[in-house]
């Protein structure tokens, strides 16, 4: 199925990529914005085996996952990206703040996808194509503001 394999593909996108000890050495905001994304990639992990259809839909996980989405982005997401703050091992670029808007405009529409994830609980047809679009804003923010 040409669905399946996209998000097939997305997912190894997100999971496979960088070394799994990246986050090595980190210490404040760094560690904790790296902390805040690996809860957003354990969404993805929790998420993903429904969305393939490997299991069975679940609409109070999936509302769960909603919730940490929405407790992972915004004001709070922001308030870990102060000025400037590149050191150890992050990967951020500076481009952060020289397109500070749209990096922001990044993280308000995940924020907006939580929700939208949260009201798609037990629809599935409206599940899949809710993580779709949060796989690309996972995928658009990092293209652009994150080393590779
Ligand atoms: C607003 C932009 C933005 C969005 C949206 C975003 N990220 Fe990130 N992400 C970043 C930046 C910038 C870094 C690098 C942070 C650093 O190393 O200082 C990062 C790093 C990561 C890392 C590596 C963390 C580590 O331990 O080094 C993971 C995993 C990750 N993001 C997952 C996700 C997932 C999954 C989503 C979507 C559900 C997502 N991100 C959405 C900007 C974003």
């Amino acid at each position: 199925m040409r669905g399946q394999l996209f998000v097939t593909g997305l997912v190894s996108a997100i999971f496979l990529t960088g070394t799994v000890f990246a986050h090595e050495g980190a210490t404040g905001v760094v560690k904790e914005r790296m902390d805040m994304m690996e809860n957003l990639k354990s969404v993805m992990k929790t998420l993903a085996p429904m969305v393939k259809g490997q299991k069975e839909m679940d609409s109070q996980v999936v509302i769960e996952q909603a919730k940490i989405i929405r407790q992972n982005t915004g004001e709070v997401l922001l308030s870990k990206f102060p000025k400037d703050s590149i050191h150890g091992p992050s990967e951020a670029l500076p481009e952060i703040w020289q397109e500070w808007d749209k990096f922001k405009g990044y993280n308000t529409k995940l924020s907006e996808l939580g929700m939208a994830l949260n009201e798609a609980a037990g629809d599935p047809d409206a599940v899949i194509a809710t993580f779709k679009a949060i796989g690309g804003t996972c995928g658009a923010c990092h293209k652009q503001f994150k080393k590779d």
